[in-house]
């Protein structure tokens, strides 16, 4: 599979005032394939959006390099950008609020088409009957406002507004979080087919892992900033090297139970982001740590051919010969059940501005 996009020691920081600065993203670094989708998942707060927002140029990252399709597009100005956005699209978790209300299917997914110019009114027309049948939608609903449709003709609307262009890469924040059970599994079918049939790559972001191994090649595991593990899908559901994320598999609740890992418990809440100490962002939490652990932050390590894990004791603790130093605290909430209750995007202030309303509910007690 051919090389799309490649992120490199990609940073960013918001600053705070003169002294702070929230740590959303440390040095997060992951390719993602032609036709490719990598699932990136991690407890709210940990910097999965961020990571999307700098790659699509909507924020601008502290540091780090972003190639898409060979191309560095990390400082490429606004003017160089525009002719590739219609390669690179994005689709929003809340899709009732990502759509405007004064514009119709037609209007909405025709847009793209558009901006991105170069098309015949015909042939923009043909591309829109095309795209929406792609998402299963009809004629009836192009003169159709968005109160007009239900939850998932919603998010179909705004699937097929990203894929109008026929991008090359979609980034897909929380598709399908704000949609019930059947929903959900409609529109994971939808972003499957659409990429057998298109070849479009996906960062797909989300904190359901069961939805992330339905749709994805590949896996990345965010805590506080940082990719702690990666590998193929079947990798990381298979045996996990770090102990975050054998806690976050071991929450899942599957249909089938015999797939339940043995629970595998954190103590307390994620820590602040603001200044972190270059340390294990996991020490404190993990049962296995040492004070070692403190001295710098892990690197990823290949652990096994294309599966990656960043904790100084991954030896030991997948060997099951780490015993736990520190005991879990009694009654402490899963972090997956804790910080996955999904806030208000209404809330999300000025990508550029630093808000401090905003990172209170993450950045609840600073060291
Ligand atoms: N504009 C901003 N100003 C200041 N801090 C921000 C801003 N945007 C995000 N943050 C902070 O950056 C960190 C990462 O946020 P981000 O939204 O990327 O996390 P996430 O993993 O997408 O979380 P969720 O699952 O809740 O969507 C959080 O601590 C958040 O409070
Ligand atoms: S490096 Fe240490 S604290 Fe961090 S996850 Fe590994 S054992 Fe736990
Ligand atoms: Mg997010």
């Amino acid at each position: 599979m051919s090389e799309l996009l490649r992120v490199e020691g990609l940073v960013k920081h918001f600053p705070l005032d003169r002294h702070r600065y929230v740590a959303a993203v440390n040095d997060v670094s992951f390719v993602i394939g032609r036709g490719e989708t990598l699932g990136l998942v991690g407890e709210s707060g940990s910097g999965k959006t961020t990571v999307g927002r700098c790659i699509l140029r909507l924020i601008e990252p502290t540091a780090g390099r972003v190639w898409f399709d060979g191309r560095d597009i990390t400082s490429l100005p606004d003017e160089q950008l525009r002719p590739l956005r219609h390669r690179l699209q994005l689709v929003f978790q809340e899709p009732f609020a990502s759509l405007n209300p004064r514009r119709n299917v037609r209007q909405t997914v025709e847009e793209p088409l558009l901006l991105q110019g170069g098309m015949s009114a015909r042939q923009r027309s043909d591309r829109l009957r095309e795209t929406l049948a792609l998402v299963h939608l009809g004629d009836r609903h192009l003169g159709r406002y968005p109160n007009q449709l239900t939850a998932s003709e919603q998010q179909r609307v705004g699937i097929a507004r990203a894929i109008v262009t026929h991008p090359d890469l979609v980034v897909l924040d929380e598709p399908t979080s704000s949609l019930d059970q059947t929903v959900r599994a409609e529109i994971l079918d939808v972003l499957v087919d659409l990429q057998d049939r298109l070849g479009t790559a996906y960062l797909f972001i989300s904190h359901d892992l069961t939805a992330v191994e339905s749709v994805s090649h590949r896996i990345a595991i965010m805590y506080l900033g940082r990719i702690v593990e990666s590998g193929s899908t079947q990798q990381i559901f298979g045996r996990q090297y770090h102990p975050y994320s054998r806690a976050l598999l071991s929450a899942v609740l599957y249909p089938d139970p015999r797939r339940k890992l043995e629970p595998f418990t954190l103590r307390g809440e994620i820590p602040s982001a603001i200044n972190p100490r270059d340390e294990c962002a996991l020490y404190g939490r993990c049962p296995i740590g040492l004070p070692s652990c403190t001295e710098s932050a892990p690197p990823l390590e290949e652990v096994e051919a294309g599966h990656f894990a960043a904790c100084f004791r991954w030896r030991e603790f997948v060997s099951g010969k780490a015993t736990a130093v520190t005991p879990p605290v009694e009654g402490a909430p899963h972090p997956a059940v804790s910080r996955w209750a999904g806030r208000d995007p209404a809330r999300r202030p000025g990508d550029k501005a630093a808000d401090p309303e905003w990172c209170s509910p993450v950045t609840k007690q600073e060291r």
